[in-house]
């Protein structure tokens, strides 16, 4: 059976069009068919997209210079480890630095993925292997810091679309022998819909309702410690900017994007951008306090990414240095569209990396 036959079966059984949210849980997570389960190289230049990890080693050493700072003898908890070689680059860098967690967890949905860390780790960094864990479930109790880079982005997310005063669900149906969008009959209700931004007619976005749940679960674990949070996203008014009236939904397959979440179900990626003021307010309410939110471009410059540069002798070096870092700070590169939200618990510590610009007033 394929992915198409499984979700068009559920469709039938539910006699009903089925959330996004449903679907894009089938696509990406399925345990057999679903894009992040298969064995295909997603990540690098040879897969389907490049995350700044994958760009280059300098964007884990700087953060591990930022887990540094707030590690207190905590452990470090990596959710959706992806090739696995953010947790190498984390671990060497503060292995250089002297400040080695006991423990490096990495909580990770997809056992093919599971499998590619491990290789990952043993080849770069065996003699730390050791000090990595995976976990099948989320701990019941965590101590230090949380990361999680482009994790947020690949939670399903409901589409809605806004008509007469009301956001309808954007469900999906199968008709004949093809997947369609279907516009629910009940409104869509959601604390999360700024509704004082008068939409226009047609206007179409997502809402993640699993961030915010996932948030909770995070301050219910921690005792006390930092959770880092990368990905692409802006505040709320980005977010539900008139212009972007087609929503950040957005799927990727071999380094081209394209806006049809119904081709290659289960071979390319699906993802949207996180709407970063409604994560705050999420962290806000169960207790986090929101330390820090910024551009990855400054919080790689307060790091001090350049220093990496400096120090380097070798001319071949310099010059592949040089270039990654363009990559992951130029505002046209990846240095805007991604952020970074620091959120911590029972800490008052300045985060170095938003020393240089924390636009958390934007929120
Ligand atoms: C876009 S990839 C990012 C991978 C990696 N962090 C990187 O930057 O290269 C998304 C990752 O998040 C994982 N993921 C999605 N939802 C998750 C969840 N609820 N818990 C843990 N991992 C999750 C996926 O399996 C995948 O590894």
């Amino acid at each position: 059976m394929s992915l198409e036959n499984i979700i068009s079966k559920s469709i039938k059984d539910n006699n009903h069009p089925i959330g996004f949210d449903v679907f894009m849980n089938l696509a990406l997570y399925h345990q057999e068919f679903g894009y992040y389960r298969s064995n295909k190289t997603i990540f690098g230049h040879k897969g389907d997209f490049i995350t700044s990890p994958e760009v280059s080693d300098l964007f884990g050493f700087s953060l591990a210079k930022q887990c540094k700072q707030v590690l207190n003898d905590g452990d470090i908890l990596e959710f959706g480890a992806g090739s696995g070689i953010l947790a190498a680059q984390v671990l060497f860098e503060l292995g250089r630095l002297e400040s080695l967690p006991k423990k490096y967890y990495i909580i990770e949905l997809s056992a093919q993925l599971r499998e590619t860390q491990k290789d990952t780790l043993k080849k770069v960094l065996p003699e730390l292997i050791g000090r990595v864990e995976w976990l099948t479930e989320l701990p019941k109790k965590f101590k230090g810091i949380v990361i999680a880079n482009e994790v947020l982005d690949a939670f399903p997310v409901k589409r809605i679309r806004y008509s007469s005063g009301n956001f309808y669900e954007l469900g999906v149906n199968f008709i004949d022998e093809k997947f369609k969008w279907e516009r629910l009959k009940v409104p869509f209700a959601n604390s999360n819909i700024p509704f004082s931004m008068n939409f226009q007619e047609g206007y179409t976005t997502e809402i993640n309702l699993q961030s915010g749940a996932w948030v909770h679960s995070l301050f219910d674990l921690m005792t006390e410690g930092t959770v880092f949070l990368i990905d692409y996203g802006m505040t709320e008014a980005e977010y539900f900017h008139p212009q972007r009236s087609q929503g950040t939904l957005k799927c990727f397959s071999k380094h081209k994007s394209n806006n049809d979440p119904f081709s290659d179900i289960g071979s390319q990626d699906i993802t949207a951008s996180v709407n970063f003021s409604n994560v705050a307010r999420s962290a806000k309410e169960c207790g986090f306090e929101v330390a820090g939110y910024t551009t990855q471009s400054m919080f790689l410059i307060s790091l001090g990414i350049e220093n990496y540069l400096k120090n380097e002798e070798n001319e071949e070096k310099k010059v592949k240095i040089a270039q990654e870092i363009k990559q992951l700070v130029l505002p046209g590169a990846m240095g805007e569209v991604f952020k970074v939200m620091a959120l911590s618990k029972k800490q008052s510590v300045k985060l170095d990396g938003f020393k240089e610009l924390d636009l958390r007033g934007r929120l």
